[in-house]
């Protein structure tokens, strides 16, 4: 008997866990082939720039205002289906959105985006390389009306506020996190799920809570660091999730 069937059976190898194994990679597939060709159509209707080797499992929705930039760069996956997605959280599709002339979202080679929300309205969203965003997450450039007087406010646009945002390198933004205008996230840094964020992050933090605070620091190899930027320590080395 060749040894990887003797592998199987010895992890329980039976019919109808190889027909949902089956199933399952059969619907990955398809849902993977599908979703893609469908954000290549919609990239190419609305005019936005869509890298080399970009996935999407499941509907993306894309909408540019005329005037405005959308660029993705390669290798970068939108996962808009709970099939694909590894948390239960995903409650909408991916959905990337310009409002005005001179908005422009742009997204590094390599970022992974499961059910997040971006609109830029009027200035920048930033993304660098191979950030994550997790499901329901939202990000925008924009509190899309102004406050005072209260009787203008439902139509009064306060453009005027916007400030831009940008995300750093490998950053990862956790599940129904807000990232808010202005803010700029640095290099590698974790935003907790739930957070809400208002203000800076530096690179390689941890901030969690509303609004978010940096609960703890990292180097880049995730060794914690105390106060003034040393190694901690009694710090250990992060061991790896086994299913990441
Ligand atoms: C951000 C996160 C990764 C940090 O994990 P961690 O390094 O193990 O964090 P810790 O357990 O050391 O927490 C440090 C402190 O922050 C607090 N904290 C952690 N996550 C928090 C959150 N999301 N909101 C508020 N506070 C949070 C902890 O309670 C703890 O506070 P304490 O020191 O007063 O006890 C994790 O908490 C998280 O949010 N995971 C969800 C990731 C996600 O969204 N995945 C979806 C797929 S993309």
């Amino acid at each position: 008997m060749p040894e990887f069937l003797k592998k199987a059976l010895a992890r329980g190898l039976t019919p109808g866990n190889v027909a949902s194994w089956c199933t399952l990679e059969a619907m990955r597939r398809f849902g993977v082939l599908v979703g893609t060709l469908r954000l290549r159509a919609k990239a190419k209707l609305f005019g936005v720039k869509l890298g080399a080797g970009c996935t999407a499992h499941g509907p993306v929705g894309l909408m540019r205002w005329p005037g405005s930039a959308i660029v993705i760069g390669r290798g970068c996956s939108f996962i808009s289906s709970w099939r694909r997605a590894t948390a239960a959280a995903i409650g909408h599709p991916v959905r990337l959105r310009t409002f005005a002339p001179g908005a422009r979202i742009e997204i590094g080679d390599g970022c992974q985006f499961t059910g997040a929300s971006i609109t830029c309205r009027s200035t920048a969203i930033a993304f660098g390389r191979n950030v994550l965003v997790g499901p329901g997450a939202v990000v925008t450039d924009s509190d899309f009306h102004k406050a005072w007087p209260v009787e203008t406010r439902a139509v009064a646009p306060g453009m005027e506020a916007d400030r831009p945002v940008s995300i750093g390198d490998g950053a990862w933004i956790g599940m129904h996190a807000i990232v808010l205008k202005g803010v700029a996230i640095g290099e590698g840094a974790v935003i907790g799920a739930g957070s809400v964020v208002t203000r800076d992050v530096p690179a390689f933090a941890v901030a969690c809570g509303s609004p978010a605070r940096v609960v703890s620091r990292r180097d880049a190899q995730g060794r914690r660091l105390d106060r003034e930027g040393r190694q901690e320590a009694d710090a250990h080395e992060p061991h790896a999730c086994p299913h990441a």
